[in-house]
């Protein structure tokens, strides 16, 4: 058996054009372009990749994008200022701060000052709160669009074993809470786990998300069964690659994303998603 491929960039594309279409009618009908604000602090460099792509998704979904590239000696207090000016901006429906952010800025801080109606990356407490509670408002990008993936391959999660392996606050946890809305039987795994081919040899779904290639071998994955892939990682020879071993896997799973191609097109294009909606909401002058 050899799996279906997930063609998540061509997926992604459709979104996007939809998105412009919405937008497009908006401006017809006198209102204005919504407006992501991105803010880059520091010159990590694959933050600097993802977020140039970011802003060349807004520019293919006709979404007004601010750049805010601040260097890294750039003081909390400074960034907070940033963030409250673009909170009250009404020019501004999304507010992205690009993570990690450096040592010397808490993150936790600076995601409770965004708007929660305008974080698109749906990281606030009250969004992921929101979540939680099975009443989501804005949902975190990547999980969101893992979801997209799902129900485009027309496998519904509800009774299936669902694992995820990786528990952060981006990706692992509001995954989980994802599938466990959808109806899905779930088992996060992580650093504790101990074991993992039990719990990946048992999953109809399987979302890995830890960062480190071949974490998931191959013939663990449980056959006809759907593999999402969320791994970013640049192999020896400066290929990408996903954290799962994607030659073994697509010989037994039925469905499964590529790295790149996968995951990563449909997290910026739920970012569009998220921004346009944020903007649906608001007064537009
Ligand atoms: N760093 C890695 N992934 C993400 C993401 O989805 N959003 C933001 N803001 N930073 C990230």
């Amino acid at each position: 058996m050899t799996a279906q491929l997930i063609d998540g960039t061509a997926i992604a594309a459709e979104f996007k054009a939809e998105i412009r279409g919405q937008v497009e009618e908006m401006l017809a009908r006198g209102l204005r372009r919504p407006g992501l604000a991105v803010i880059m602090v520091g010159d990590n460099p694959a933050s600097a990749v993802y977020v140039r792509n970011k802003r060349k998704a807004c520019a293919e979904s006709g979404l007004l994008s601010v750049a805010h590239d601040l260097p890294y000696s750039t003081t909390q207090g400074e960034l907070v200022q940033l963030i409250e000016s673009l909170n009250r901006d009404a020019a501004i429906d999304g507010i992205l701060v690009q993570l990690p952010l450096p040592q010397h800025i808490e993150q936790s801080l600076i995601i409770e000052k965004i708007d929660p109606t305008k974080d698109v990356d749906g990281f606030h407490p009250f969004n992921v709160g929101r979540l939680a509670l099975r009443v989501p408002l804005i949902r975190p990008c990547t999980p969101y669009g893992v979801t997209k993936l799902i129900e485009h391959v027309g496998i519904s999660p509800k009774g299936r074993h669902c694992v995820v392996v990786g528990a952060s606050n981006i990706v692992g946890r509001p995954m989980a809470l994802e599938l466990l809305l959808m109806g899905g039987t779930v088992t996060v795994c992580h650093r504790f786990t101990g074991d993992l081919e039990p719990y990946v040899m048992s999953a109809d779904i399987l979302v890995v998300a830890v960062g480190r290639p071949g974490i998931v071998r191959g013939e663990w994955v449980k056959p006809g069964s759907v593999v999402i892939d969320v791994g970013m990682n640049r192999a020896a020879d400066g290929k990408l690659v996903g954290d799962v071993d994607f030659d073994g896997a697509r010989k037994r799973a039925g469905w499964i994303t590529p790295v790149p191609g996968g995951v990563g097109p449909m997290t910026v294009a739920m970012l569009m998603k998220n921004t346009l909606e944020a903007s649906a909401g608001r007064v537009h002058a």
